[in-house]
């Protein structure tokens, strides 16, 4: 198997992957460097969604560039992590495994569909995140008694700068639970290309105006690291307990009806 993992903020540990080397593969949107290694007989590519030492913001992220080399590289899966402000319904230290979206973002590309020839073309968003991986997922952080929310909508923001209160207030009336500022378009490209994709997202702060204090980078870093030890333990759990029949989805055909459309 193949699995792909795409670290967020903060997220740069793959010391549980063995024989690493680094590569770089060469896609029509630029050049992604990622880590490849063995976990037992299990390939993992392991790529740095902001890049090395975080460089890009959230708006300026190769989201295309990053789907499209997993892609090239014939991955099963991709589990996603997010570091995230907490909106309702979790609190800081939490893992939220998402299961539905509100887009917020307003300044980047949010399909391959919009380039030359490439048809017009309506991909469903019902679920957008794998079932399959999201089950395994959420056994793996409760194996190790990891607190883990098992739904959660994530509200996605264009950034860079962090929410107003007022901001988060119609969020919490629409219904989300966390924010953040990368899972789109990473969730939709995933799908369009017919790979199983979920998303670890990792309660770092409470949102804009929910408590007195400010809100910073610093906090969101610090709170992330003190998450790392179980969020290593839960992946590894994870890539230990996946196997080629794990699929009882349709990501992998997401495109098919489509076609047969055409
Ligand atoms: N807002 C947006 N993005 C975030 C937050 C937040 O509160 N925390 C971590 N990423």
């Amino acid at each position: 198997m193949k699995i792909g993992i795409i670290g967020g903020t903060g997220v740069c540990d793959s010391s549980f992957i063995s024989n690493k080397e680094n590569i770089n593969i060469t896609t029509k949107y630029g050049n992604i460097p990622l880590i490849k290694g063995m976990r037992n007989d299990k390939m993992i590519y392991f790529l740095e969604r902001h890049s090395k030492g975080h460089k890009l913001i959230p708006s300026k992220v190769n989201y295309k560039g990053n789907i499209t080399a997993l892609k090239n590289l014939n991955v099963d899966c991709i589990i996603s992590t997010a570091a995230v402000g907490s909106i309702q319904n979790c609190k800081i230290g939490d893992f939220v495994i998402l299961n539905q979206f509100l887009d917020f973002t307003k300044n980047r590309s949010c399909t391959f569909f919009d380039e030359k020839n490439s048809g017009v073309v309506h991909i469903d968003m019902t679920e957008p995140y794998c079932p399959s991986l999201r089950n395994l997922l959420i056994k793996s952080f409760k194996s190790i008694n990891a607190p883990v929310i098992e739904n959660g909508t994530y509200v996605c923001t264009e950034g860079p700068r962090f929410e107003t209160p007022a901001e988060i207030q119609m969020y919490k009336i629409l219904g989300g639970n966390v924010v953040g500022m990368t899972n789109i378009p990473e969730v939709i490209l995933a799908r369009e290309k017919e790979i199983c994709y979920a998303t670890i997202s990792l309660v770092t702060n409470y949102a804009a105006g929910l408590t007195n204090n400010a809100l910073t980078h610093k906090e969101v870093n610090e709170n992330m690291i003190k998450m790392t030890t179980l969020l290593k333990d839960a992946l590894i759990n994870f890539i230990d307990s996946i196997d080629e029949n794990y699929r009882k989805c349709t990501c992998n055909h997401a495109l098919s009806e489509l076609n047969s459309l055409k």
